[in-house]
């Protein structure tokens, strides 16, 4: 049987799990190597995108083309990744010269759009780290574009594919709580986490979209994966007032201010080997500095956000996101007509033992195969019941385990078994995107903003 790679991608992206196929079954199967050209050799690029595919899936796939606009940062991510393919500034001679089958984007947020739309143009599938884009128009766009093409768009989520948010979406999909009514979801990121946001792109709406889309995107996918329907109305409220214009004084880089000594957000650039390789030895070609003063003036993002969303079956989430607090963690209860499920991550009052808050991004962004797993609790509370504490084994490093279990489905195993759809497709790129969307339009206007209003999407009851 030969089957198409439209057919392959389209399994890994629209849900199919259970009719997925092994990946030798598909014309780039063994010994033909699956093609792929990388744009944006950034940290996540150069990385879980990069180094990481090389090292864990050099049997069945080959990098052909790198691409940045930063000549520095592109030749320092080659050898990091280690590959020895070519390399480019210039996306469409990337494509045009090499003729990948996927073309990886892992860009700057604000650019997903260019390089998706251009990649789908040039009869390659593509996938994008998230956020799918920043604004609605983009949306849009690229909805068009993905309807024109022939190929296949996926969407790099990796939090739905950690086992704590897995066994999330078991308990729901086995209606353990009955109807979902309502949820309450928090996300706290601490001031060294929360806080690196603020020094680069991602403090700048034209760069991330905000928080609301930049972060907010991973949280707006797994409260729609785990409701099971779509956002209809968002009502939302934000504001900037502690980074930015709020600190008491402001330097040029953390590198050289003179306000180090008193500043407790001091961060030491020189003394990270591998941001110095990748940012601050590659400033010459484009500026882009990575330890601005989180205190800057530009800064126009918000640091404080709380939402309101209506589903289209009704049930009503209350959403928050705080960037400044002492530390890195989130809970999340569920009210079913039946019980209440609460669960939680890193929370350190609830914890027997826990690593300190610097350690805690290093350690969720950390791409090693050392297992290094640890039970955590949830709790399942049905009415008329006692509660019952369910211990779910998992880990710490890759996004909670998250990140290699997304790279086997897609690369290694796309016919493994995924009862609870974890595969995300451009409609779940999108609809976690718009709810971000929505809520800066939100508070921009003062009012509730539909949904359905923002891109020819229509919210649909049931996720499908
Ligand atoms: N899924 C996750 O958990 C996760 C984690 C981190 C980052 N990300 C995503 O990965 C992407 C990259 O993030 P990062 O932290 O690596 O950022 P980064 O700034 O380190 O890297 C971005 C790279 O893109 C390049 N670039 C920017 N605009 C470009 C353009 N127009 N043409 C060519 N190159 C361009 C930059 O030079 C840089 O090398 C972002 O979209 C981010 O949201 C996802």
């Amino acid at each position: 049987m030969k089957i198409h790679r439209r057919k392959f991608l389209t399994s890994i992206s629209m849900l199919a799990a259970t009719t997925a196929f092994p990946i030798n079954a598909f014309e780039f199967g063994k010994p033909k190597k699956l093609k792929i050209a990388l744009i944006g050799t950034g940290i996540r690029g150069t990385s879980f995108w990069g180094k990481r595919l090389v090292d864990e899936y050099s049997d069945i796939l080959e990098f052909v083309g790198l691409c940045d606009n930063n000549p520095g940062r592109l030749a320092y991510g080659k050898t990091y990744i280690g590959t020895s393919c070519p390399t480019f500034t210039n996306f469409k001679n990337m494509v045009k010269t090499t003729n990948p089958d996927l073309v990886i984007v892992t860009t700057k947020d604000s650019t997903h759009h260019e390089f998706i739309i251009k990649g789908l143009e040039m009869g390659c599938d593509v996938l994008t780290e998230k956020p799918l884009t920043t604004d609605e128009s983009k949306c849009q766009a690229i909805l068009d574009a993905e309807k024109k093409s022939s190929k296949n768009l996926i969407v790099g989520f990796n939090y739905r594919w950690s086992p704590y948010a897995t066994k999330i979406k078991e308990l729901l999909q086995n209606k353990s709580i009955g109807k979902v009514v309502s949820v309450d979801f928090h996300w706290y990121l601490n001031t060294y986490h929360g806080a690196s946001y603020f020094r680069r792109w991602h403090g700048l709406m034209n760069g991330g979209g905000s928080l609301w889309v930049h972060k907010a995107t991973h949280h707006f996918d797994l409260l729609n994966w785990w409701i099971n329907s779509e956002p209809n109305e968002v009502f939302a409220y934000g504001d900037l007032e502690f980074y930015g214009k709020n600190g008491p004084f402001r330097g040029k880089s953390c590198r050289d201010c003179e306000h180090a000594p008193n500043c407790d957000f001091h961060w030491d650039i020189t003394t990270d080997e591998r941001s110095m390789a990748l940012y601050a030895n590659n400033e010459q070609y484009d500026g882009y500095i990575r330890d601005n003063c989180l205190f800057r003036d530009e800064i126009d993002i918000y640091d404080k956000m709380s939402a309101q969303v209506k589903y289209t079956n009704n049930t009503i989430l209350n959403y928050s996101l705080t960037t400044y607090s002492p530390f890195e963690g989130w809970r999340v209860a569920f009210n079913g007509t039946e019980g209440r499920i609460e669960a939680w991550q890193d929370i350190p009052y609830n914890k027997t033992s826990t690593i300190s808050e610097v350690e805690k991004h290093t350690k969720e962004m950390e791409q090693t195969n050392i297992e290094e797993s640890q039970y955590e609790p949830m709790i399942l509370h049905k009415l008329w019941s006692e509660h019952e504490t369910i211990q779910v084994e998992m880990e710490k490093t890759g996004h909670g385990g998250g990140d290699k279990r997304l790279h086997d489905k897609i690369f290694r195993n796309p016919e493994i078994a995924d009862p609870y759809g974890r595969t995300a497709g451009i409609r779940d790129g999108a609809m976690s995107v718009l709810i971000g969307i929505a809520a800066r339009r939100s508070i921009e206007k003062g009012s509730p903003i539909r949904i359905g209003d923002l891109t020819d999407l229509v919210p649909k009851t049931e996720r499908s």
